[in-house]
């Protein structure tokens, strides 16, 4: 009789159990697979949930036969007959979860050794993340003045793999795009990194996904990943437009800060206290102009005195707009030795 209850109460439990598990198997619950690193994620997560929703069907499944099958029937007020242990019992349910967590630890590790695996043919991107904004550097890839990219908005070639070293300006963050799956913490003073080969061209939203402050659910940035064609021409445009920012950024300062004194044709200005720069940077290159602003007397123009120009114009503007400067004339000047 008794081996019979329990041999009924697991058949219930094993049925209930495989029930479940094809329902959680047959409905789409994760987003789409968009890097080599999802697959391996997933494949996980789905292991562990298996065995998650067989243990918990079979114990609920157990737990409710046996409420129903072994209630005290009405009028029934002895106590329940005292058990003493059931080693057999005990050795077994201590065995099948120790095993069972043991092989999860150990298919993990395989996997996440699998999913940060960096072939050498891959590519940086520093990630900074900040109350409530994310700033992507591009260490390989160099715009205006020598600096790296620097954007707001993810932007990478499929099928290459990523390396992102992150890190944070003020309290914890962290980087996540649901389709790449690999999560990575951003904290300030440390580096942190993940590996991500995206293998879906598209838009993904790049997820801040620690509590950070008030704007945390807004603390959200794009992922654009483009053919490596489409990614070589953001790349151009990019360094076009940071170009140009500097130029249109020198053109303003030059206007405010020495046009009173030279003349130059492209920014409109007929100052005579110093050379005409049309004539005086004609063909010049970068050391030429940049050496000119900051230490003007190592160079004077025929028939101008030496130490008229200030010499502090190296301390006055900042390294950016030292180089927006030098950009812009050298582009109004035809310098550079080169068009542009
Ligand atoms: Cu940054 Cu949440």
């Amino acid at each position: 009789m008794r081996k019979r209850s329990i041999i009924q109460m697991t058949l219930v439990g094993v049925a209930v159990g495989a029930a479940l598990a094809v329902v959680a198997v047959a409905i789409p619950w994760l987003p789409d697979e968009a890097s080599k690193q999802a697959g391996i994620v997933d494949s996980v997560y789905w292991v562990v949930t298996i065995i998650c929703v067989v243990v918990f069907a079979v114990v609920a499944g157990v737990s409710a036969y046996a409420v129903y099958k072994f209630r005290a029937p009405p009028g029934d007020t002895d106590d329940g007959s005292p058990i003493h242990g059931h080693t057999g019992l005990e050795i077994v349910w201590t065995l099948i979860p120790a095993v069972l967590v043991t092989a999860i630890a150990v298919y993990s590790g395989v996997a996440l050794a699998q999913a940060e695996d960096l072939p050498a043919d891959h590519r940086v991107v520093e990630v900074t993340a900040e109350q409530f904004a994310w700033t992507f550097t591009y260490p390989d890839i160099e715009v205006e003045g020598g600096r790296p990219l620097t954007t707001g908005e993810l932007v990478l070639p499929v099928d290459q793999a990523v390396l992102f070293l992150i890190t944070s300006k003020d309290v914890i963050h962290s980087f996540w795009v649901p389709e790449w799956r690999m999560k990575q913490d951003a904290v300030k003073g440390i580096t942190t990194r993940t590996v991500i080969e995206p293998t879906k061209l598209g838009e993904f939203d790049v997820i801040c996904t620690e509590l950070c402050g008030l704007g945390h659910a807004l603390m959200r940035s794009q992922a654009r990943v483009l053919s490596e064609a489409g990614f070589a021409d953001w790349v151009e445009e990019q360094q076009r437009l940071a170009r140009e920012a500097g130029s249109i950024q020198g053109k303003g300062l030059f206007t405010q800060q020495c046009g009173s004194c030279h003349t130059l044709a492209d920014a409109g200005t007929q100052g005579q206290t110093g050379p005409d720069l049309d004539e005086a940077l004609e063909g010049a290159d970068e050391e030429f102009v940049r050496e000119s602003i900051v230490d003007p007397n190592a160079t004077v123009a025929e028939g101008f005195q030496p130490g008229v120009m200030p010499e502090n114009y190296g301390e006055i503007f900042t390294g950016p707009q030292l180089d927006g400067l030098v950009e812009y004339l050298l582009e109004a000047t035809g310098g550079g030795g080169g068009a542009r």
